[in-house]
């Protein structure tokens, strides 16, 4: 039931409510959507903080392909980033052209479905090392013993970074992705927040720049290598490439982390849709992945600001710097665009969904190799555990911008 209060001031700043299952949430989205689909949502009582809320899919696509009226380089997080922090989180995800093309072109190199053709392989064998390493008593936390260990290794292998840095890195990504958690975060005070995300960062600059200096000496077969150090290419400086190592920790690791803990938990809660996919792995995985993701939707919103006044989106009309925010896992619901959008359908075809955001120039860098993790890792498990099974409800992240599960509870016979 959505109170009329509820509907005017949406509470999506409120991270309590953050935590409510999807289920409960969707019903206000639903109500935005069709009552309210461009709403303005105050912040603290400086309107500059507000923002207009976005909920439906026709508009997050249409301000996706609209940089010059929308843009990403102001910040694509609902609240500024202080400025300190802005030092090394500012990757090209939150830039406008010529930069962000630039720099885009430059690290595409590494993301292309030729050049990940090769990787299929080692993503078989991390998910196979990680499966080998799950507990043998048949329970385990399906987050920490298996969703967030295989994109950590997939970008540590495919950068060449030593996983004697591995354990250090996830607990960076824990923090800069779920800093208002207090779970990675004890001190949630916003001088207390700051200095956990600047040390984080700093600490993975250093590890960064240490590896960069050793292949820029002694080069190797790996990304870093050939975005630091390319002989017959523009390369980044060792600055640029620790913010895309800083972006790539966060974009990579927690979105890829969340759908696949999603995926189980969404498999088990619909055990039809479970024993269809499992009748024929490959003839579903396609469509299974896509609904998955739909679902999952583990980028909750991203931010754009408007770049000069009058820009028009249907009938409404904006002035410059005002926050627009596209609602992600709400367009990925839209009744207009999906048929009953709550069920959880492997073979629902076509699916447009945004999970990676909406085509124009920051869509995911990482969607294809996002999908073949994805593909790999359910292929496997459920190849090594056929009865691997979540229990009970997900632990979820408290954050407004990640889908996160901290952790979850998976049962199988161990073998
Ligand atoms: C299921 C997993 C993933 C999801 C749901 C996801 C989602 C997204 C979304 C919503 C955006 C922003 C799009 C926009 O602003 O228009 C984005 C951007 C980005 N993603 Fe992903 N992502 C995933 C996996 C990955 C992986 C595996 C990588 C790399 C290894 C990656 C790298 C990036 C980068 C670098 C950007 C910034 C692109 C730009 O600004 O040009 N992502 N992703």
């Amino acid at each position: 039931m959505i109170e009329t209060e509820a509907v005017s001031t949406p509470p999506l700043v409120d991270l309590d409510w953050w935590q409510f299952r999807s289920d409960e949430r969707d019903p206000l989205f639903e109500s935005l959507r069709r009552d309210h689909p461009r709403i303005f949502v105050p912040v603290g009582s400086n309107p500059k903080n507000g923002f207009w809320a976005l909920t439906r899919h026709e508009d997050v696509l249409e301000v996706s392909k609209r940089p010059e009226d929308f843009c990403s380089g102001e910040g694509t997080q609902i609240f500024d980033q202080p400025a300190k922090l802005r030092e090394y989180r500012g990757s090209f995800i939150d830039m406008d052209n010529p930069e962000h093309a630039r720099l885009r072109k430059i690290v595409s190199r590494g993301f292309t479905s030729r050049a990940l053709s090769s990787i299929r392989d080692e993503i078989d064998e991390t998910v196979r090392e990680i499966l080998d390493e799950m507990p043998k008593d048949g329970t385990c936390d399906f987050v920490t013993d298996f969703a967030a260990l295989l994109p950590l290794r997939i970008i540590d292998n495919l950068l060449g970074i030593p996983r004697e840095h591995e354990a250090f890195i996830l607990e960076a990504t824990n923090i800069l992705l779920g800093a208002v958690d207090p779970e990675y975060v004890a001190d949630q005070s916003s001088a207390g927040l700051a200095a956990a995300m600047t040390e984080a960062s700093e600490k993975l600059v250093a590890i960064l720049n240490g590896i960069a200096e050793e292949r820029i000496a002694e080069p190797q077969d790996d990304l870093i290598t050939r975005l630091v150090a390319a002989t017959d290419a523009e390369n980044l400086t060792p600055q640029e490439m620790a913010k895309f190592f800083i972006l790539l920790v966060g974009a990579g690791n927690e979105t890829t982390r969340n759908a696949i803990s999603h995926g189980l938990h969404l498999l088990t809660k619909n055990p039809d849709q479970r024993s269809k996919w499992l009748s024929d792995y490959d003839r579903y995985a396609p469509t299974a992945i896509e609904e998955i993701l739909r679902v999952a939707s583990p980028v909750v919103h991203m931010r754009r600001t408007v770049t000069r006044d009058g820009v028009r989106l249907g009938d409404q009309e904006f002035r410059k710097g005002e926050k627009v925010v596209l609602w992600y896992g709400s367009a990925n619901r839209d009744e207009s665009v999906f048929a009953d959008p709550y069920v959880f359908d492997i073979t629902r075809d076509p699916n447009p969904h945004l999970a990676f955001g909406a085509p124009g120039p920051h869509f995911c860098l990482g969607a294809h190799l996002a999908r073949l993790e994805m593909d790999v890792a359910f292929r496997l498990l459920f190849e090594r555990f056929p009865d691997i099974h979540t229990v009970g409800e997900p632990d979820v992240l408290r954050a407004n911008f990640l889908n996160g599960i901290k952790h979850l509870r998976a049962e199988y016979t161990a073998r």
